[in-house]
């Protein structure tokens, strides 16, 4: 107890009362703003949720109860609340074909910008910022990023690829084995040129690992045949520990010059140099979540 009665905590207060009630009653007596918890709005007349679905307006359906509660608190006209309507289900469909996009470009793991740390990468800071406007996308240019293993060439190109979902491009994510594998499941109903197109209808396609598996005839051809069709028109990274100056080293030698030099007549190449990422957080004990009790093995 205070002097100054019981010194109540407003959280407590609020469990005994219910709803709307609770939290304007609530607000009166501390002289806080109203509805520190929100009101649950009416729902939409049946008619108008029926039309709405019918209209497949979903966005407006599902926020209309509270646009509509808002817009009469606030005695807003009509062509602004249209506007707002409109504007959730323009949202809303923008949202979804997003995800949509993001799903279709099976990006591996999930990894963005968000979980980068600029100044742990090799990639130096002005080239990393210019990569990450993706101006070079729409300028059809290519991205290479060579170097060692676990020196985050997949992670920058996978957090370049959520950035171009993000602003409305289409990505395709394969790995040199996955894109042999779809090339060469096309040449059974002789199908090749239209996957290849399908293929490089995205703005963006990434070819991560190269050179970590054996490659032979198929990848050589695969590859040829991708960068053939996305050659000034559409923009690829490619992510390899080997320089694509030595690509004949792994495929076979005429199909490699080829892809080459298509690829790299507008590319950015980035050397990723340095000690691997998952070797030094490894020896630093951040590979893994500490298991309980003594581990000493
Ligand atoms: N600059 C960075 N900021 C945050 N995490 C990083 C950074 N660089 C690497 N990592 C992390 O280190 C690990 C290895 O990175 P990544 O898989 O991108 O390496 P890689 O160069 O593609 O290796 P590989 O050639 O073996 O495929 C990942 O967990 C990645 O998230
Ligand atoms: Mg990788």
């Amino acid at each position: 107890m205070s002097a100054h009665g019981p010194a109540h905590d407003p959280y407590e207060t609020r469990g005994r009362l219910q709803g709307a009630e609770a939290s304007d009653e609530f607000a009166r007596w501390r002289d806080l703003p109203p509805r520190l918890q929100p009101v649950e709005p009416p729902p939409l007349p049946l008619d108008l949720a029926r039309l709405l679905h019918r209209l497949r307006l979903r966005y407006v359906r599902q926020a209309g109860p509270a646009i509509l509660a808002r817009a009469g608190e606030e005695g807003w006209d009509h062509a602004h609340l249209l506007k707002v309507l409109f504007a959730e289900e323009a949202a809303g469909r923008d949202r979804s074909t997003r995800e949509m996009h993001r799903k279709a470009a099976r990006l591996p793991s999930g990894k963005t910008f968000d979980a980068w740390d600029p100044k742990a990468s090799a990639i130096p800071g002005d080239a990393q910022w210019a990569l990450r406007t993706l101006d070079w996308i729409g300028r059809a240019e290519n991205l290479v990023l060579v170097g060692p293993s676990g020196t985050g060439k997949s992670h920058f190109a996978e957090a370049i690829a959520h950035a171009a979902i993000d602003r409305d491009l289409r990505v395709s994510w394969f790995t040199l084995e996955t894109l042999t594998a779809t090339i060469a499941r096309s040449r059974i109903d002789a199908s090749t040129g239209k996957v290849v197109e399908r293929i490089v209808r995205s703005e963006l396609v990434v070819v991560d690992d190269i050179g970590l598996l054996p490659a032979g005839a198929d990848e050589a051809e695969a590859l040829y045949r991708l960068v053939d069709a996305a050659y000034e028109r559409r923009s690829l990274i490619l992510t390899s520990n080997l320089h694509p100056a030595r690509f004949d080293s792994i495929f076979p030698k005429g199909l490699a010059t080829a892809a080459v030099d298509r690829l790299l007549h507008h590319a950015h190449v980035i050397v990723t140099e340095g000690r691997s990422h998952r070797l030094t957080e490894a020896l630093d004990g951040h590979g893994v979540q500490p298991l309980p009790g003594p581990t000493a093995i």
